[in-house]
């Protein structure tokens, strides 16, 4: 079976946005391949400096993917700090690294961009986590032999440059050592919109969380940007974020009736909002209930992350394993 392989960075609480961009598409591919799965908690480290906010994103993503359905029996799913063959891994490929490929990543250009427009040194603030960003991620792949790598667009860029790495090192050991990954954007998922219309996302403080009590997800819905059409008046329901994010969550004959009365007149946006939270809510609550279930007991999540770990690291040392006896460090 097919390999598919991807990395989840713990960077803040899931959204809505997540679930059906991301979390849901990943759990439907595991389904038909050979899923690997993990938590790239060292890429955070390159951005979340406080140790009991990175502990508590770590912990809350893991959760929330199996509260989504990951099951870890299918899936391998682990931490990428478990798997110290990374590291070893990502010191091989960086002697096989031009210094000019990772010039040339996006993330680091943006940030020198963003230093030289506000009149600073160029690498201001930029560390070599960032720097090597491509390097560590490419050891993330390569070290499992992924066919395929599911990213949003904005990463297609740092597979390419492990399709690169990887063809350097096998040119020059004359070896199919380590499998070219390709990256596979799935260009179907649907892009959710925020409480004011923009793509949803943390750094537009715009979310709906996706684990958030009832009565939180209630007030996120109830801010929901509105225009100021009144009670009686027919509604677009297709110029409207709340019957777009209504869609996602009804399924089609509910979603056609509700569509039938913002068009009628009469309905005004509360009423709309509520019918959002009934159906929002219904979704989510069984999530929430085995999120919550998880979060209090960490001992069972350690222990899934735990098992994953191990299968992953059996992965992981055959392919360290394999590279050393080529380069020459196989004492
Ligand atoms: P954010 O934009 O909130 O920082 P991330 O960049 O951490 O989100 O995204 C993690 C994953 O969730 C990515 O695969 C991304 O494509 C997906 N995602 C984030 N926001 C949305 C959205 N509004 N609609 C669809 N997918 C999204
Ligand atoms: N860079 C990815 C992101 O920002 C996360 C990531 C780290 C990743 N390692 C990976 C994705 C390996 C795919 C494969 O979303």
């Amino acid at each position: 079976m097919k390999v598919a392989l991807t990395g989840i960075k713990p960077t803040g609480i899931l959204h809505i946005g997540n679930y059906f961009g991301a979390i849901r598409p990943a759990l439907r591919l595991a389904e038909q391949y050979d899923a690997r799965y993990f938590i790239a908690d060292y890429h955070a480290l390159n951005t979340v400096k406080d140790g009991s906010e990175l502990r508590r994103a770590i912990t809350g993503i893991a959760a929330g993917w199996l509260a989504a359905g990951l099951d870890p029996e299918r899936v391998v799913f682990y931490r990428q700090s478990s798997v110290p063959e990374t590291f070893e891994l990502a010191t091989i490929l960086s002697a096989f690294t031009p210094k000019g490929l990772m010039n040339r990543a996006h993330a680091y250009k943006a940030a020198v961009q963003q230093n030289t427009e506000k009149g600073e040194d160029g690498d201001a603030g930029i560390n070599m986590g960032l720097f090597t960003y491509p390097v560590l991620m490419a050891a993330d792949i390569l070290l499992f032999d992924a066919d395929f790598v599911p990213v949003g667009r904005d990463q297609t860029q740092h597979v390419e440059m492990a399709q690169d790495i990887a063809g350097a090192i096998n040119y020059n050991y004359k070896k199919e050592l380590l499998k070219i990954p390709a990256a596979a954007v799935q260009e179907d998922v649907a892009v959710v919109p925020g409480l004011d219309g923009r793509k949803m996302s943390k750094s537009y403080g715009n979310t709906i969380p996706l684990f958030s009590t009832e009565s939180v997800l209630r007030k996120h819905i109830m801010r929901i940007v509105t225009n100021s059409q009144g009670v009686d008046e027919p509604k677009d329901p297709d110029n409207s974020q709340i019957f777009t994010l209504y869609k996602l969550f009804a399924d089609s004959g509910e979603a056609d009736s509700l569509a039938a009365r913002y068009r009628g007149g009469g309905m005004g946006w509360g009423e709309a909002k509520e019918e959002l939270f009934r159906v929002a809510n219904r979704e989510l609550s069984p999530l929430r209930e085995r999120y919550n279930a998880l979060i209090a007991e960490p001992e069972r999540l350690d222990g899934i992350l735990a098992s994953g770990a191990e299968k992953a690291r059996t992965i992981a040392s055959r392919t360290v394993k394999r590279l050393r006896k080529a380069i020459g460090i196989d004492f």
